[in-house]
């Protein structure tokens, strides 16, 4: 038995009713509590799992993959705002396509929560414990998976602690960072920047913001890159990571400092240890995965856009407006998984049952032709896209990825000022997957940068100290650094623990943490 959704808009809820005042306790944080779509009064509209499923799409597969925007296009023409699809194991769902569908969802958590157990699927034991699907829905104590109190309360600490970042301090991490990788491969005048760049800067910088030991870093990004690639080493990898953020709890117990693991700890909310591990966790993937994505895309538009080419020779579009005109036409995260409907509702003229799951379509509803209905119309300034969600649970790092992504190709073109594609832009690719796109490989050509002499101030030391297996750790790193930017003043700290796997971990524990994590991305 279901509890129908009254969308009438005449409907007014009694004077003083609980349930509808903002912000008491377990109320719905809604901000826009309007159906969308034209009623369905006699009911005709069939539910999800009374459609036929042979008539479905799939939202994986090769069709999907080669071409997912295409794919959203055929969907909007044959069924509108929202369309039923099929994920993995032929489960249906519903993709909302349209702009103001994805809004209304997102901020009426009331109807739309963030909850999969709900999921009737689930309930029902259609989704086998080894579905693809598991790592991105399956539920956790986490504040993405979060309603109401308990999400104010998880999200409250993460959005505190991001807030308290020094973000001039986030620029200069970007700066030196920057100057590192460039020294590795200005030298050749060739590279390829996603491998040399794009996945590195992120990480490398949120290592520093969440309070690790300088010396973690590099021997840190190439773990996160082995786990998402999923290679042979993935699980050796996944151990050096969790251990790594374990330690660094156990060390801000006694070392705390101006970072977000203490500002965590420290939180009046009250995280326990687990809780504020799992949450770190949670902030270093959001913001590795969507930041390497933003970086890789605006690079790539920058070196092919004629738009661009005519700033550089006295034109008007900066890095700032790149990075706008590629969140709303490449966003980071094409899809969100998901909501669940918490009773039976309307949406884009589609009939929602409660249990029925929904998938945010960011890329869908961004080229919308109700708000885009020129696609080529520069979009300078305006940043109502939905690249970075809406509602409750709207990106709270998505000025901190910005600052890394902009300050990290203003310092790139800084030092590399004559930049170019070295293949035809036609033959750059991207892999699919269902909840985002990636641009496989960025070869670049530019006049040789040599390393300049040995400074024997700021960064040298830390790069010196580095694990000697880490490309970025060398002498002319640290000197190029050390040109361009400012000591960053660290701490004293104590000597640096040992890395390795922590023998206190369950293996299967540690897989399923990065199998899920990654899985957010990647399936
Ligand atoms: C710059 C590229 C980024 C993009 C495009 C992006 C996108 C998003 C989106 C769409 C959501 C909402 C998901 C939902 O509604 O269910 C989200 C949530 C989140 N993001 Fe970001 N993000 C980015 C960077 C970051 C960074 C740099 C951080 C951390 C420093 C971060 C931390 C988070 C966290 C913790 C959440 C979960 C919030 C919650 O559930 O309440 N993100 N992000």
């Amino acid at each position: 038995m279901t509890t129908p959704f009254r969308d009438d808009a005449t409907l007014v809820p009694p004077a003083g009713c609980p349930a509808h005042l903002a912000g008491a306790p377990g109320a719905p944080e809604d901000t826009d509590l309007d159906a969308t779509g034209p009623a369905d009064p006699e009911g005709h509209e069939p539910g999800l799992d009374e459609l036929p499923v042979a008539e479905l799409r799939r939202l994986y597969g090769p069709e999907a993959e080669a071409d997912p925007a295409g794919l959203y296009e055929k969907l909007r023409a044959e069924y509108g705002e929202v369309a039923p699809v099929l994920l993995h194991g032929d489960l249906p769902a519903w993709l909302v396509l349209g702009h103001s569908a994805n809004l209304t969802v997102l901020r009426t958590p009331s109807r739309f929560s963030r909850d999969s157990r709900r999921w009737t699927a689930f309930q029902e034991g259609r989704v086998g414990a080894d579905s693809p699907l598991m790592p991105v829905i399956a539920w956790q104590p986490l504040c993405v998976f979060a309603d109401g109190a308990e999400h104010r309360r998880l999200r409250g600490a993460v959005t505190d602690g991001l807030n308290g970042t020094d973000r001039r301090g986030v620029r200069r991490f970007v700066t030196r960072y920057t100057a590192e990788l460039v020294a590795e491969f200005g030298p050749t005048g060739r590279a390829e920047l996603v491998s040399r760049f794009a996945e590195h800067l992120p990480m490398l910088v949120m290592t520093q913001l969440v309070g690790m030991p300088e010396e973690y870093g590099p021997k840190l990004v190439e773990a996160a890159r082995d786990l998402m690639k999923g290679t042979e080493t993935a699980i050796a990898s996944n151990e050096h990571v969790v251990a790594a953020l374990r330690r660094l709890v156990e060390r801000k117990r006694t070392d705390p400092g101006a970072d977000l693991c203490t500002r965590l700890m420290q939180h009046e909310a009250g995280l326990t240890d687990e809780e504020v591990l799992e949450h770190l966790r949670v902030v270093l993937l959001a913001a590795n995965e969507t930041t390497v994505n933003l970086i890789a895309d605006t690079l790539k538009m920058i070196l092919t856009d004629e738009r661009f080419r005519a700033h550089l020779s006295g034109g008007h579009m900066t890095v700032p407006d790149g990075l706008d005109q590629v969140l709303w036409d490449a966003p980071p995260m094409s899809l969100v998984a998901g909501r669940w409907a918490t009773g039976d509702t309307l949406l884009g003229g589609r009939r929602i049952r409660a249990g029925d799951m929904l998938l945010l379509g960011l890329a869908a509803g961004n080229v919308d032709p109700v708000v885009r209905p020129d696609l080529a119309k520069p979009l300078h300034g305006n940043r109502s896209h939905l690249s970075f969600g809406s509602g409750p649970h709207e990106c709270p790092g998505q000025d901190i990825g910005r600052a890394i992504a902009e300050t990290g190709i203003d310092s790139l073109l800084t030092l590399l000022p004559d930049l170019r594609l070295a293949v035809p832009e036609p033959e750059l690719t991207w892999t699919s997957a269902w909840l985002s796109r990636h641009l496989v490989e960025l070869p670049v050509e530019f006049t040789p940068r040599e390393p300049e002499p040995a400074a024997e101030r700021g960064t040298a030391s830390a790069a010196a100290s580095a694990p000697a297996a880490t490309p970025a750790a060398t002498p002319a790193a640290a000197s190029v650094a050390a040109s361009v930017a400012p000591p960053v003043p660290v701490a004293p700290r104590p000597g640096p623990t040992p890395v390795g796997p922590s023998p206190a971990l369950d293996p299967r524990a540690r897989r399923g943490w990065w199998a899920r994590l990654t899985g957010w991305f990647r399936r």
